[in-house]
């Protein structure tokens, strides 16, 4: 509790295109939620080297999408909007973490052993670890509240089970985070594999939507959208294209699927589509002007970044020196 509000942590990875999904399923819930927590919205650049990266390319990246966050309508502010490799307490924390998580339950993590078999060259420990450093991310600013995609939720799964542990031991140390999915958004699949999550890495641009797309070409996405031959626009599991496409216009629009369902009924895939792809125009066109008009303005962007690290580093040292002294490391001479 800070301020007499409840703390929220939430992070991306500063890896490849931000997608629709990451909007739908995480920012656009970060801004609707963010009033009534105190925030901490990080640019997680650390965990993006588990995977290797071109290095001027990673710095323009976690730039941008330092800059989507303030876009999407988080005031730097009241949000505490920053760059985790600024903040030397998660690496910290992340080391005693490691001595209290075991390789089984990390052996478990399916997006360990995804990222392990699309990367089998580079299989390196940071992969390995990679819910480690999560979990001190989260535990780091006592987060009770941690809003992400379905696709996380084992990762929170992890950062609980760890915190509990470390609790057992020491005492009520870390608060235990609750995981917060929203109603509509939480999995965005493909546009043209509803089977598998729109993704940064899918190597089919046409699958997924960029935020980055122009008007035009979110509508032609989405007009190319997979689908079926059953010709009603119905939310059920038979037709997978279709609920995935009345997902993505329920979470642009703040509509229900039955909505959708009687809005369309009786009425062509083509009007649907086109529907749909004018939704995800109408969210995703302020966002990329106000982005266009954040970028001018460098010197604030800059005092942004230096003002949220020390903000960061502020609240984090706090636990860190907690768990510190807990685990026996000797006091600081000042
Ligand atoms: P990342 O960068 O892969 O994704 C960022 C957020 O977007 C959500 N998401 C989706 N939601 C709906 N449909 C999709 N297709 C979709 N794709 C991605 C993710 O669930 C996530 O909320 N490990 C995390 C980053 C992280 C983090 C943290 C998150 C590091 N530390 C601490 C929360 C708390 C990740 O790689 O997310």
């Amino acid at each position: 509790m800070l301020d007499g509000k409840k703390t929220l942590f939430s992070g991306m990875q500063a890896t490849g295109n931000l997608t629709l999904g990451n909007y739908l399923g995480a920012l656009k819930n970060w801004v609707s939620i963010a009033d009534e927590y105190q925030t901490f919205y990080s640019v997680v650049d650390m965990h993006s080297i588990t995977v290797r990266q071109d290095p001027a390319e990673l710095r323009k990246r976690a730039r941008t999408l330092l800059t989507l966050y303030i876009a999407a309508g988080l005031d730097p502010e009241k949000n505490c909007i920053y760059y985790q490799s600024h903040v030397s307490g998660h690496a910290e924390l992340a080391w005693i973490l490691n001595c209290f998580t075991y390789m089984g339950e990390l052996s478990r993590m399916t997006q360990f052993k995804d990222k392990a078999a699309k990367h089998a060259d580079n299989i390196n420990a940071g992969l390995f670890t990679y819910p480690v450093l999560m979990a001190a991310d989260i535990l780091l600013y006592q987060a009770d509240v941690v809003p992400v995609g379905i696709d996380q939720k084992q990762h929170l799964e992890i950062t609980r089970d760890i915190a509990m542990r470390f609790n057992s031991v020491y005492g009520d140390v870390f608060t235990i985070p609750e995981v917060y999915i929203g109603k509509s958004g939480a999995k965005i699949m493909s546009l043209q594999d509803p089977s598998k999550k729109m993704s940064k890495s899918d190597e089919n641009p046409n699958g997924s939507i960029y935020l980055m797309d122009d008007p035009d070409t979110i509508i032609r996405k989405c007009k190319r959208a997979v689908t079926d031959s059953e010709a009603v626009v119905r939310y059920r599991e038979e037709q997978p294209g279709i609920k995935n496409l009345i997902d993505i216009y329920c979470a642009c629009l703040d509509k229900i699927p039955a909505e959708a369902e009687r809005e369309f009924d009786g009425k062509g895939y083509g009007e649907f589509k086109a529907a749909v792809g004018e939704a995800v125009v109408s969210v995703l066109k302020p966002l990329q002007d106000r982005f266009a008009d954040l970028t001018k303005n460098k010197d604030y962007l800059d005092s942004v970044i230096k003002n949220n690290a020390e903000k960061a580093a502020y609240f984090s040292n706090k636990t860190l020196r907690k768990v510190q002294k807990k685990v026996g490391f000797p006091e600081r001479i000042r």
